[in-house]
């Protein structure tokens, strides 16, 4: 696997909807997903990820943060003032008779041959002043019956005191009532009437979502939730937390229906690359070498064919190579090879995210062959997607039984050490690795890395040069030290190396290169200068060298985030979640996707609150016009 630079990643592999997460976060995290999520994703995987990431992390809660209203207690005459707007506006559910308008006497004594009697007929007799008593009188005894229960009654009362005085407090005390009865329908009528007279009542905004969410209309629900969070300035919970679960059961729903869709594709090469990459290089397979002569009509020429695209490094050459392991191991009569053919084809179900059949691939090979250590550390990767880290942890144990001078086995170890934040036991593996095996380039890079994070800031760096001094030509030292400079907002060089990076990834692979240099140069240009629009084009430029790549895709949804292009953002999001390999990471996309389109909503159906949005949404840009 190679380094992964990004924030302390955790080993569940989507904490955004951990429920310990403070409420206004949820855009916040709309604006680092490319850093927090992937960084995960990405290490489980084995591949890099950029540290600029975490830089744009940081960069937010220096300047933007704040705005969120996370800080609740700063806001005190804004509390006040709310205190006095509820005070106007009694919650039927929860002090129906000690509101302060609500008259002690009916609280008492609600005698029905007392109230007025009125119906659209008799209201028009009436003068202003008397519908303004009726209808006070009227709801009085309304939240009287609503206090014991009686919520026919108080319906038939808050019925007549609407008509007296059409008063959206009347529409959502009734709307209680429905709700009491659990006649959702009937809620969602009243509260919609309340909010027509009164758009910014938070109570009646919730109570309707409920009752869509209870109907499972959860896109409709989600609006609502999201606009009273805004109005709220998220300073209630329950309807913060009421959007995260709102947003992962909408985007869950549309995943299941995307995955049911979706044929199983190979991620981008960016991703294949830096997966396989992450095993040592070796010599063909004995009976695979260029001078063995096998048709292709046998499972050995379909192996063969199968090893030479695997080189081959491009987006086809994978789908080729995956499509011969498929074919050999029906062909079969592989000899020798049968084991090493279940644990390719395994890899290739693994990266195209069919988690099971991929599993059961490197149990046959295990079987066939006990002694391919290979097969349990891609067996380990695999167990860490599935959150299964006992698992993996078995898996790097029986290799070792296997083979304990396989360098291979302790670099991944450390993987998964690292990705746990245990950066002592991660640093110790990769030198063990190094010492089996000093010419694996991504040991140094990840020990140096893996220093970085220990503080060790020094050795990182010295690391770092002792890399390029025995690594000359490798565009992966280039970027990694680069990600460690830009972590240190030491921009120009940082660039340099990135730079550097890129050419020679140029000039070593100019089909299906790697693109990270480019993402982390865009990253790096947009902390340093804000330069949006260079950012944004190397961001295009890595797209059309590798049209697949995740990262890029993520980096554009969340640059665009930033500048408050909300439109544009989706759509990346979107494609984002197109791209995804595993149902978790879809659900996790289109959640970003749903959050945003929701946004975009709210601002048109509530165009006061766009913005208090834009002041949430990460916008560093301006308000779009
Ligand atoms: C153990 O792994 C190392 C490195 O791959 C290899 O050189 C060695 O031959 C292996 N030993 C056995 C017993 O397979
Ligand atoms: C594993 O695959 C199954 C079936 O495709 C899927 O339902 C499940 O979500 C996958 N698990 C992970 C963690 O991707």
């Amino acid at each position: 696997m190679a380094p992964n630079v990004g924030p302390t990643p955790q080993l569940q592999p989507f904490p955004v909807f951990a429920s310990s997460t403070p409420p206004s976060s949820v855009w916040d995290r709309i604006s680092t997903w490319a850093s927090e999520n992937k960084a995960v994703v990405y290490t489980i995987a084995g591949v890099a990820i950029v540290v600029s990431g975490a830089g744009v992390a940081y960069y937010l809660t220096d300047s933007k943060v704040t705005t969120a209203g996370r800080d609740s207690k700063k806001s005190s005459s804004k509390k006040d003032r709310r205190k006095k707007k509820e005070e106007k506006k009694p919650d039927i559910e929860k002090s129906p008779t000690e509101s302060t308008d609500t008259p002690k006497a009916s609280a008492t004594d609600p005698s029905d041959d007392e109230l007025p009697q009125v119906d659209e007929h008799t209201v028009t007799r009436l003068s202003a002043q008397e519908r303004k008593e009726y209808a006070a009188r009227l709801k009085a005894a309304g939240n009287t019956a609503y206090g014991s229960q009686n919520y026919p009654l108080a319906i038939d009362l808050y019925g007549k005191a609407i008509i007296c005085k059409p008063d959206p407090i009347f529409y959502s005390n009734r709307a209680a009532c429905y709700n009491a009865l659990a006649d959702w329908n009937k809620v969602i009528e009243d509260t919609t009437a309340a909010i027509a007279l009164d758009n910014e009542y938070v109570k009646a905004l919730n109570r309707r979502a409920n009752a869509y969410e209870k109907l499972e209309q959860y896109s409709e629900a989600l609006l609502d939730f999201t606009a009273s969070c805004i109005i709220d300035s998220f300073r209630n919970d329950a309807s913060a937390q009421a959007v995260e679960r709102l947003l992962k059961k909408v985007a869950e729903a549309k995943g299941k229906a995307i995955l049911a869709n979706k044929a199983k594709r190979l991620p981008s090469p960016t991703f294949v690359t830096n997966y396989l990459q992450s095993f040592r290089a070796r010599p063909p397979p004995a009976g695979l070498e260029d001078s063995a002569q096998h048709s292709d009509d046998t499972g050995m020429g379909q192996l063969q064919l199968g090893w030479t695209s695997m080189g081959k490094k491009t987006a086809t050459s994978y789908e080729e190579a995956a499509a011969a392991f498929d074919k050999a191991l029906e062909l079969g009569d592989l000899g020798d090879l049968e084991a090493w053919a279940y644990n390719m084809r395994g890899t290739f179900r693994y990266l195209r995210g069919e988690n099971i059949t991929a599993l059961e691939d490197l149990m046959t090979s295990i079987q066939l062959q006990p002694s391919l250590t290979q097969s349990y550390i891609k067996r380990a990767s695999m167990h860490l997607e599935l959150a299964n880290k006992e698992g993996a942890s078995e898996d790097f144990e029986q290799a070792m039984a296997q083979n304990a001078s396989d360098p291979d086995i302790y670099y991944h170890r450390a993987q998964l050490h690292f990705i746990l934040g245990e950066f002592s036991e991660a640093a110790r593996d990769y030198q063990t690795s190094i010492e089996l095996d000093k010419d694996f380039i991504f040991s140094h890079i990840q020990l140096g890395v893996t220093q970085y994070k220990m503080g060790s800031i020094a050795s990182s760096m010295a690391t770092f040069r002792r890399c390029i001094k025995n690594f000359p030509g490798v565009p992966d030292v280039y970027n990694y030290y680069g990600e460690l400079l830009l972590d240190q907002q030491k921009y120009q060089e940082a660039i340099e190396k990135f730079d550097m990076a890129v050419d020679m990834e140029k000039s070593n692979k100019p089909v299906g290169m790697n693109v990270l240099p480019l993402i982390n140069k865009a990253l790096a240009l947009f902390q340093w200068k804000q330069d949006f629009a260079e950012a944004e084009k190397l961001c295009q430029k890595a797209l059309i060298i590798d049209p697949e790549c995740d990262i890029a895709v993520a980096t554009m949804a969340q640059l665009l985030l930033q500048q408050g292009k909300v439109t544009e953002a989706l759509t990346y999001f979107e494609r984002a979640a197109e791209l995804s390999r595993t149902e978790g990471e879809i659900v996790n996309a289109l959640s970003y996707a749903e959050a945003t389109r929701t946004q975009l909503e709210v601002q048109e159906k509530y165009p006061q609150l766009a913005s208090r949005l834009q002041g949430m949404s990460g916008g560093l840009g301006q308000p779009p016009a």
